[in-house]
C-alpha cells in the first residue's frame, strides 16, 4: 500500500521527501551555466563538489526531464561506514536497496523519475571487481529484481569515499547518461557531446528572433539542441560533407525539428551573402589531432573566422569550440570583425578544447 502511494505521488511530480539529496554530474568547465539551469528548474541548497553539485529538489523528475546541461543525475546517500563491506550489514543494506528500488521500480521497469526501464545493474567503484563489491552488486541487483551485469548494467550504482568520511553512494536515475539524447539516431566520428552543445547555445544566448547558423554542423548536435531550446527566426546548418548533412537531417527528423531547419552541403569558404545574415554563429571546428589535419586547419581557421564575420549581423555572437587551442589564440587578435568576450576550457571526451565566445565588432 505504501509503495502504491509513493508511485502516485511521483506521477504527480511531488516525489521527493524533504531533505533528500540529489547529485548532478557536470561537465568540467560548464559548471556555472549548469548550476544556473538547475536553480531555474527548482533545485535548492546547491552544494558544489568536485565533479558536480549536490542539491535538494521538490520535483526531481522535472529536473531529469528538462535539464539540458547536466551529464547525469543521481540519488545521493551518505553512509557512516568505514568500508564498503559494511554496506552489506542489515540496516545499511536495507536503506541502500530501498534507494535502488525507488529509482528502478518493480523489477527494473522504471519509475516516472527514471523515465524508462533498466536492463541490469552494475557497480562503478574503485575495486569494482573485488569479492566484496561483487557480493554487494549481486545482492543489490537481486533485491531490485535485476540481473547483475558488471560490464553493461544500466542501473549504475557509484560508490566512493565520502567527503566527510564514510562512503557516498550515488544511484543514477536514468538508464543512460543525460548526454545520450533520445533524438540521436545518427552519430559520426567527432560528434559533439550534446550537453556541451546545449551549454554552448545557452552561453551564446537563446532568443526567439535569432537567425542561427551552425557552420561545420556534422551530425547536427548544436543545431538540434538549439531547435529544442526554443523558437528562432532561422535555423541553418552547413557542412562540407553531404553524408554529415544527411546524418544531421536524420537527427533533426528524430527530434521533430527538421521542418524548422535548413541544411546545406557546402564549403564554409564558399558561403556568401546569398545565405543571409545571422545573429548567432556556432561552430565545432575540425579537431586537428590526426597528422596532416593541423596543416589543413591552419588554412581553414582564418577562413572560418573571416566567413563567419562576413555572415554575421551587427552585434552577432559567435561560439567556437576548438581543439586547436594555440592556433585559435594566435589568430584571434587579428581576426577581422571579432572580439573575444569570454573563453572557457571544457572537458570533452578526454580532451580539453577551448570554447571561445566572440562578439561582432
Ligand atoms: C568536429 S566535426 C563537427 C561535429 C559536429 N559538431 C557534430 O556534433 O557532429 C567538424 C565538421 O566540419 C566539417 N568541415 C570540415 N571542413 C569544412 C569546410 N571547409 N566547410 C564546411 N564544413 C567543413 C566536417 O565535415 C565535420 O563534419
Amino acid at each position: 500500500m505504501a509503495r502504491r502511494r509513493d508511485t502516485t505521488r511521483q506521477e504527480q511530480g511531488r516525489a521527493a521527501p524533504a531533505g533528500e539529496r540529489w547529485f548532478a554530474e557536470l561537465v568540467p568547465g560548464l559548471e556555472a551555466p549548469a548550476r544556473a539551469e538547475l536553480q531555474r528548474l527548482g533545485a535548492r541548497r546547491l552544494e558544489p563538489v568536485a565533479d558536480g553539485v549536490r542539491f535538494e529538489a521538490a520535483q526531481p523528475a522535472r529536473l531529469v526531464r528538462e535539464a539540458r546541461l547536466v551529464a547525469a543525475f543521481y540519488l545521493a546517500l551518505d553512509f557512516a561506514v568505514p568500508r564498503p563491506k559494511a554496506l552489506l550489514g542489515d540496516a545499511a543494506f536495507r536503506r541502500l536497496s530501498e534507494a535502488v528500488a525507488r529509482v528502478a521500480g518493480p523489477h527494473g521497469r522504471g519509475t516516472p523519475l527514471s523515465g524508462g526501464p533498466f536492463d541490469g545493474l552494475r557497480l562503478a567503484a574503485a575495486g569494482a571487481g573485488s569479492p566484496v563489491m561483487l557480493r554487494l552488486g549481486e545482492a543489490l541487483a537481486g533485491a531490485a529484481g535485476l540481473g547483475f551485469d558488471p560490464e553493461a548494467g544500466e542501473l549504475v550504482v557509484r560508490l566512493r569515499p565520502g567527503r566527510r568520511g564514510g562512503w557516498e553512494v550515488l544511484v543514477r536515475l536514468t538508464p543512460r547518461p543525460s548526454s545520450a539524447r533520445a533524438w540521436r539516431v545518427c552519430n559520426r566520428a567527432g560528434g559533439l557531446n550534446a550537453v556541451v552543445a546545449a551549454a554552448m547555445n545557452e552561453l551564446v544566448g537563446v532568443r526567439p528572433d535569432d537567425r542561427y547558423l551552425n557552420l561545420m554542423c556534422g551530425s547536427g548536435t548544436l543545431l538540434v539542441e538549439r531547435a529544442l531550446a526554443g523558437p528562432a527566426r532561422r535555423l541553418v546548418g552547413v557542412d562540407l560533407d553531404p553524408a554529415a548533412v544527411t546524418c544531421a537531417e536524420r537527427n533533426l527528423q528524430a527530434a521533430g525539428a527538421a521542418e524548422r531547419c535548413e541544411l546545406l552541403a557546402a564549403d564554409v569558404a564558399e558561403l556568401d551573402a546569398g545565405l543571409g545574415r545571422f545573429d548567432v554563429v556556432v561552430a565545432d571546428a575540425p579537431w586537428g589531432d590526426a597528422v596532416g589535419e593541423h596543416d589543413a586547419n591552419r588554412r581553414l581557421y582564418p577562413l572560418l573566422l573571416e566567413r563567419a564575420a562576413a555572415l554575421a549581423a551587427p552585434g552577432a555572437r559567435f561560439a567556437l569550440l576548438t581543439h586547436e587551442v594555440r592556433l585559435a589564440r594566435r589568430l584571434l587578435p587579428a581576426a577581422p570583425g571579432w572580439e573575444l568576450v569570454r573563453e572557457l576550457q571544457v572537458a570533452h571526451g578526454g580532451h580539453n578544447p577551448l570554447l571561445l565566445l566572440l562578439g561582432r565588432r
